[in-house]
């Protein structure tokens, strides 16, 4: 019985697990990704941490699969300029990570492969069309539609994160400006709350917790009831509502799976989410999509990655 690792290699953390078909994870490993040292020294301790996992096993692994950041051309496994892994420029990840460890590697985009792990193991259930959106220091989605992961013509898909949602908005890391990221991220809204009222909590609130305002405190600030909180968080949500009504116009899809870090505030973020997208969306769209919080948190990038190697693209019937 074959086994498969999976890797979520992210801007600040690298997740990674052995996982056998059926989506169970028998040994798992997180370590810093420390960006900073450039794209070499990343993929060193990658290989590192690909090796402790399969050790002992190597012989019955099948194949690794690794999800980033992207743009990404999961073809030829060229990792380009990705907003949240600074200094990479067109690294070939994947012929790099295959050179080393000597087994077959997979490399897709960290949404793509979330979005695949919550429908073949998550809150996705199979649902035939299913969009997941990632809402943490990026913004991005992975479509599968009518039960395939849906790439695309360069397998570029799925980027909601720079879709501009106002033409006139902040920059963004990708160089262009208003793009639903620079808005409505983790990172943007920390830096709204940097920049709230003085007399604002968030600024107490980070004050008691390190100093520096992240976007956990806007969220308990607006809990809180404070009001410069709540434009914050109305705006933002306000942004992602756009966004997904424009993917749900075009794909129809019976289920909208959130996850990434900011979905941790779900019990603010879905209630004003789900009010939102009534105002944005057509009546028909209304009563057939269903928005839900991802299921598997911060396995289903690994998860889908591993999965990449065992039904990714196939048809995968419902009730399966
Ligand atoms: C990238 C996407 C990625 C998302 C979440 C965005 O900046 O362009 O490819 O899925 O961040 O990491
Ligand atoms: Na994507
Ligand atoms: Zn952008």
């Amino acid at each position: 019985k074959g086994l498969y690792v999976g890797i979520d290699l992210g801007g600040t953390k690298i997740a990674g697990a052995l996982v056998d078909r059926d989506g169970s994870i028998l040994r798992r490993i997180r370590l810093e990704t420390r960006v900073e040292q450039g794209p070499q020294a990343v993929i060193d301790r990658l290989v590192e941490s690909i090796d402790q996992l399969m050790d002992g096993v190597r012989s019955t692994v099948k194949g690794v699969g690794v999800a980033s950041p992207g743009p990404l051309d999961s073809r030829s496994g060229v990792v380009f300029s990705p907003p949240n892994l600074p200094g990479w420029v067109n690294v070939p990840l994947r012929q790099a990570l295959e050179d080393r460890l000597g087994i077959p590697v997979k490399l897709e985009n960290d949404a793509n492969a979330a979005a695949w792990g919550e429908y073949r193991f998550g809150a996705g259930q199979r649902k035939g069309t299913m969009i997941y959106l990632t809402v943490s220091t990026g913004v991005g989605s992975g479509l599968v539609l009518d039960g395939r992961l849906f790439r695309g013509e360069n397998t570029f898909a799925g980027e909601i994160g720079h879709t501009i949602v106002d033409p006139e908005g902040p920059p963004c890391g990708c160089g262009r400006q208003g793009c639903l990221e620079a808005l409505a991220s983790g990172t943007a809204i920390a830096k709204l709350g940097q920049t709230a009222d003085p007399s604002s909590s968030i600024h107490s609130l980070a004050a008691e917790d390190g100093g520096v305002v992240r976007a956990e405190h806007v969220f308990q600030a607006y809990r809180m009831g404070d009001a410069h909180a709540e434009n914050i968080i109305r705006q933002t949500v306000r942004y992602l509502a756009i966004g997904l009504s424009n993917l749900i116009h075009i794909f129809n899809p019976g289920k909208i799976v959130v996850g990434g870090g900011v979905s941790r505030a779900g019990d603010v973020l879905f209630p004003l989410l789900q009010e939102q997208l009534d105002r944005y969306l057509m009546a028909p769209f209304r009563e057939t999509c269903e928005v839900v919080p991802a299921a598997l948190g911060e396995d289903a990038g690994v998860l889908g990655a591993a999965a990449l190697w065992t039904d990714c693209g196939q048809q995968v019937v419902a009730g399966e």
